[in-house]
């Protein structure tokens, strides 16, 4: 058994979630922070539970043939956890990730595994960006959460954000820190803003620009600084102020007006367009999306006689892409304002074929069961929790002749295949690589009906 504060020798062979190092020494397991896969470091235990203990790199014995000097200055962020591993490494771990999830979890010992999907430039991709504020020493910090804490670190270029964002970002952060404007803090839950949030298109260079406040104490101080920031990015199309009082995690709340210019932007998703309100959901990498969304299409084949069911549907992107090729489609979502949305994304682009339900996935897909709907094909896109069984039992009764399922959680993806393959052959795996630098991975599997 290990010490608090023990010295050992350690090679790594995994990464945790958090981009962390995993080894093992006489078969426990070992968590060290600061190391990758292929390091062999000698690191100090500084926590010990029954089951792992976790130590942090004190030195390098041989650094990983992976390892690299990583771009971004600010080791301390959160935001990324593998920059340190050079791109093709971090591509291969996501491969390995998948194919060890999909034999533990699923018990898919040969299972066709592709190469992840990667970026040619996997830096400047998102097109979203979510800056908290808070003091720190009595200065205004405004930047990104610490790995497991929420310690704002004060940055004003981060290397995946849009270039445009950054210099926007920069004098925001600069003209901000020259006020005396209130800031929130999470422990007395007073003060005045919270967050900072930008939103990009990246096809028209379109920002939106979101203040998320407590209440309106400084609503004075934001719209004089909006003023300043339209004059000098005239890119900026829409100022909003999104009011967020409660207590808790959640960066926006419901209540939103709109400061100066639009209340919305368009984006773009090959030749179709969407308008996007502050809190639209939309995929945050728009480069790798389109190659979702062809990998997607591909894979199922539609012809113009089929009805295709889109689960978890969102603002209906997936569900208008695939249209154009099918009789119908069905979009199932929970959230009620992105049907909304989606209603008029499908109208905004003329297509007439689609339906859009809001409710659970797993009350509506029975129920439209029930009543006699059912579907030649089947998407599945849902959140980290994956599929709820009553979903799985629908689609196994309803048997559409395929099922094409994008997870972003490879251990539920292998959990809920596993169950399919009562009826469907699991015909391959097509990982992508949506978030470069953490350790995020999503997939696109194509099911079968034998
Ligand atoms: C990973 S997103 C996919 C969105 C969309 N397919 C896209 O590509 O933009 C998952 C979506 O599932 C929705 N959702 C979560 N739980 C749900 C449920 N039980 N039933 C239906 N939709 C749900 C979320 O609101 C979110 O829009």
């Amino acid at each position: 058994m290990f010490n608090k504060n023990q010295m050992i020798e350690i090679k790594i062979n995994d990464l945790g979630e958090n981009g962390e190092g995993i080894g093992k020494l006489d078969n426990f397991t070992v968590f060290v922070h600061g190391a990758i896969i292929g390091d062999h470091v000698n690191a100090k235990i500084i926590k010990v539970k029954k089951q792992y203990a976790i130590a942090k790199v004190v030195d390098f014995i041989t650094p990983s043939i992976y390892r690299i000097v990583p771009e971004c200055n600010y080791l301390q962020c959160g935001g990324c956890q593998t920059q340190m591993i050079d791109y093709k490494g971090q591509l291969e771990y996501k491969k390995y990730l998948v194919d060890n999830t999909m034999k533990r979890i699923g018990g898919f010992e040969n299972l066709l595994i592709h190469d992840v999907i990667g970026m040619d430039e996997p830096f400047a991709y998102r097109n979203k960006s979510q800056y908290p504020v808070r003091y720190v020493d009595g200065q205004i910090h405004i930047g990104f959460y610490k790995q497991r804490t929420h310690d704002v670190v004060d940055i004003n270029h981060c290397l995946v954000q849009h270039p445009q964002v950054n210099r926007l970002m920069k004098t925001l952060i600069t003209k901000l820190k020259e006020t005396k404007i209130s800031v929130y803090n999470e422990e007395s839950h007073k003060g005045y803003l919270r967050h900072i949030v930008t939103r990009i298109s990246f096809k028209t260079r379109d920002i939106m620009l979101i203040f998320v406040t407590n209440g309106h104490k400084d609503d004075l101080v934001i719209e004089n600084l909006s003023k300043e920031i339209q004059s000098d990015y005239p890119e900026v199309k829409s100022i909003i102020q999104n009011i967020n009082s409660d207590v808790g995690n959640r960066v926006m709340g419901f209540e939103n007006r709109t400061i100066l210019g639009e209340d919305k932007i368009i984006d773009y998703i090959k030749d179709l367009s969407f308008e996007i309100s502050p809190l639209s959901f939309l995929q945050v990498n728009p480069i790798q999306t389109e190659k979702l969304y062809d990998t997607a299409l591909s894979l199922l084949d539609i012809t113009p006689e089929d009805t295709v069911m889109d689960l978890y549907c969102g603002i209906g992107t997936i569900s208008l892409f695939l249209a154009k090729h099918a009789k119908k489609v069905i979009g199932v979502e929970i959230v009620d304002v992105a049907i909304e949305d989606a209603k008029r994304n499908a109208l905004r682009n003329n297509i007439t074929n689609t339906e859009f339900l809001v409710g659970k996935a797993e009350e509506v897909i029975p129920n439209l069961y029930k009543q006699g709907v059912t579907a030649d094909m089947v998407v599945v896109d849902p959140p980290r929790k994956g599929l709820e069984p009553e979903v799985i039992e629908t689609l196994l009764q309803m048997a559409p002749k395929s099922i094409v399922y994008v997870s972003c959680k490879v251990s539920t993806l292998a959990r809920d295949l596993k169950l399919f393959s009562e009826k469907y052959t699991v015909e391959e795996v097509i990982p992508l690589d949506m978030f470069p630098h953490t350790t995020h991975v999503e997939c696109v599997v194509m099911l079968e009906r034998r």
